[in-house]
């Protein structure tokens, strides 16, 4: 309950335990469950059953189911103040989507721009899980009665099928979801590539001193900053059409440093990109550190994060399996003694 006696409102995120999360998905989307986990009731997965629509490595998802979850406590997700679990620890989230893929049709996954672009890079396992992933997504929001879900852009799509199955399903039986709202994250910062400042830093990006890696010790993180691509004038100033290089770190120092763009651009006034380069290498190195320092201890605790992890998952199982059980009633699931 808020202070003014009303129930908050749910929201509901999650994250692919695969890859390893860039300094952008820091700025993005960690900060951003940080930040909304005291004014929504918060439900936040780690979506390993979304993982496995491509191709993994069982002890390296397993590892990085625990890495991710970690990260997140470091980097200030209170497990006391929202649900923090693993997606196939609820089994529910398979359950429902089961019953809502006899709401979709095959077409309209089909037309999805991830599935196409998926299918494209993955030519060799354009598996149904991957066809089926909105539909699992729309699960996972849905059980949970969500009223917000936060995306960045590519998420968008995946919202508006969620809400159109969540409608249709209430249309064809009885009120019975909430039709979430998407809300287009404003991540403030747009964190470029270091290697091409014109595209975005991706987590994926195959040139590895493009991205700044959450896990990059300090001498990489250096090192790093000192090869990134910058311009052939020796001015820092913020102009992103003509220096995208130099403006990308300059806005990669504002925010880790805490201060404006102005503020930044009078400071490195006169000097020359080296010195830049190495100052905005030392910033992003000192933000990082006690935040792996913080990972590795939770990580070492395995009981901790083993106990967090299980009461997230009991916590969203109960709303979960009520949501559920409406479900299969609504249907004409047969339940004996019921
Ligand atoms: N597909 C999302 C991504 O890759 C992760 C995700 C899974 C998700 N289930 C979700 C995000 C539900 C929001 C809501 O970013």
């Amino acid at each position: 309950m808020q202070e003014n006696g009303q129930k908050k409102k749910v929201l509901y995120s999650a994250v692919q335990p695969s890859g390893d999360l860039t300094i952008g998905n820091y700025l993005g989307a960690i900060k951003n469950w940080v930040d909304l986990q005291h004014d929504y009731e918060c439900f936040y997965a780690m979506a390993d059953m979304h993982a496995i629509t491509i191709r993994q490595d069982p002890a390296t998802l397993r590892r990085k189911t625990r890495e991710l979850a970690a990260l997140y406590i470091a980097c200030g997700v209170d497990p006391a103040a929202c649900a923090l679990y693993v997606q196939s620890n609820v089994s529910c989230h398979a359950e429902l989507a089961w019953v809502l893929n006899t709401l979709t049709y095959v077409g309209e996954m089909e037309r999805m721009t991830q599935f196409k672009d998926k299918s494209a890079r993955h030519a060799d396992n354009i598996n149904m899980g991957l066809m089926d992933y909105p539909v699992l997504m729309a699960a996972d929001i849905l059980l949970y009665q969500t009223d917000v879900v936060p995306v960045g852009v590519d998420q968008r799509q995946h919202l508006e099928i969620t809400r159109d199955i969540a409608i249709r399903f209430n249309n064809r039986y009885s009120p019975t979801f909430t039709v979430p709202e998407a809300v287009i994250m404003q991540t403030g910062a747009k964190i470029n590539s270091l290697q091409d400042p014109t595209k975005k830093m991706s987590k994926s990006d195959e040139n590895p001193n493009a991205s700044v890696y959450m896990s990059d010790d300090r001498d990489t993180v250096l090192r790093k900053f000192r090869r990134a691509v910058t311009d052939s004038e020796s001015s820092v100033r913020f102009d992103p059409e003509t220096k995208p290089g130099v403006s990308n770190l300059l806005t990669i120092y504002s925010v880790f440093a805490g201060k404006s763009i102005a503020e930044a651009e009078r400071e490195f006034d006169g000097k020359g990109y080296g010195d830049f380069k190495a100052a905005v290498g030392e910033v992003v190195a000192d933000a990082l550190t006690p935040i792996r320092s913080e990972q590795e201890r939770i990580l070492a605790d395995k009981d901790y994060l083993d106990g967090v992890l299980a009461a997230g998952a009991e916590k969203a199982y109960r709303t979960a399996r009520s949501t559920l059980s409406k479900v299969y009633r609504k249907i004409g699931f047969y339940r004996p003694g019921k």
